[in-house]
């Protein structure tokens, strides 16, 4: 049985469970296939989960497939996003097509630009008008997606969105989109609120997914002593507060968990009064606690996040995570 959670209705109609699966445990067997992941999947189907989050990044699409297809029910019960890795940028068919191939599962429900901008084999990033001799701009890239969805491989995708996308390269995306996307899937919790993006998108139209709603790797969310206060009160765990929040603001979620108990946990959401709903959207007003958490995209060497600056991806907080920090000036 489907858990029973809200669901998000998208720009294009289509319905989106309000917690996904997040897909990114796990590492491959000697035979190549990562059987950790697809006992993970299977377990959450059984949990009540039918909305996975991947990407071709994540080198699982095939186990993803997979999964969906061991687990005998209907192809129409799962909501699968998947996306496009800067590497591929330059050629959004090739990359679509080889997501279709490895998945497997006979269309994708939502394919996202992973990052606005592209990589090129030198790993030289591109994006904006100015870095087109590298590569195509990220509008050019939409135009594609549109071609894709619209004409090119109709049927094929139910839905194309954005990821990373800020209140500086959304606007420009916008300028030249025919279609406007879907979703825009960025880093959220009550650390990153990202208050002024969730406005914008919300006016737009674009339904906003949280990736690391629980930090990732990190712990500060789940011993946050604000949060851990809340979920004493309502007898449950700080990281089914953080979820619950997220989706009663209206963002939906893609945790990860391999773990059975804490995957139920993740998918049973509970009702925050206004009061506490507030004090969790204002944690991030205390300055030690106004962070990005995810810090898998990072370049530590060189303070870029594959290969942009926070201020190419117009990012107006950065990572003050410990003794890590990258920042903009207006955190400096
Ligand atoms: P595990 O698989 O052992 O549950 P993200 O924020 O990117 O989704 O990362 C979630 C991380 O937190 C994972 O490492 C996951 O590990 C762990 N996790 C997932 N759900 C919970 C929970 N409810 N409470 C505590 N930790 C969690």
């Amino acid at each position: 049985m489907a858990a029973d959670i809200p669901q998000f209705t998208l720009n294009t109609g289509a319905k989106m469970p309000s917690v996904g699966m997040g897909c990114w445990q796990g590492e491959a067997g000697s035979d190549g296939l990562n059987h950790e992941l697809i006992d993970a999947l299977l377990l959450a189907f059984k949990t009540g989960y039918r909305h996975l989050d991947t990407a071709t990044m994540y080198r699982n699409e095939v186990e993803v497939g997979e999964a969906v297809r061991r687990s005998g029910l209907p192809r129409s019960e799962f909501f699968v996003t998947t996306k496009m890795p800067p590497p591929a940028a330059h050629d959004p068919v090739a990359a679509f097509e080889k997501s279709l191939k490895d998945l497997n599962i006979e269309y994708i429900d939502l394919w996202l630009m992973h990052w606005p901008h592209g990589l090129n084999k030198d790993g030289e990033p591109y994006g904006y008008e100015e870095e087109k001799h590298l590569g195509p701009t990220f509008n050019e890239r939409w135009a594609q997606m549109e071609d894709i969805f619209l004409n090119t491989h109709k049927g094929k995708v139910k839905a194309i969105g954005i990821s990373n996308f800020s209140p500086k390269t959304l606007p420009i995306l916008l300028k030249t989109a025919k279609v406007v996307p879907a979703v825009n899937q960025i880093e959220a919790h009550p650390y990153l609120p990202d208050l002024k993006l969730l406005d914008l998108c919300k006016e737009k139209g674009i339904h906003v997914t949280a990736y690391s709603p629980l930090g990732q790797r990190n712990t500060s969310i789940l011993s946050d002593e604000d949060l851990i206060d809340i979920a004493a009160k309502y007898k449950v765990t700080v990281g089914q507060v953080a979820l619950s929040w997220a989706v009663q603001r209206g963002t939906s979620v893609a945790p990860k968990s391999t773990n059975e108990g804490r995957m139920k946990q993740n998918i049973t959401l509970i009702k925050l009064s206004d009061d506490d709903m507030k004090r969790i959207t204002d944690i991030h007003k205390d300055a030690a606690r106004s962070t990005r958490l995810c810090l898998d995209a990072l370049q530590k060497g060189n303070p870029r996040i594959m290969g942009w600056t926070l201020e190419q991806l117009g990012w107006d907080v950065g990572f003050n995570v410990g003794d890590f920090k990258i920042l903009p000036k207006s955190q400096q």
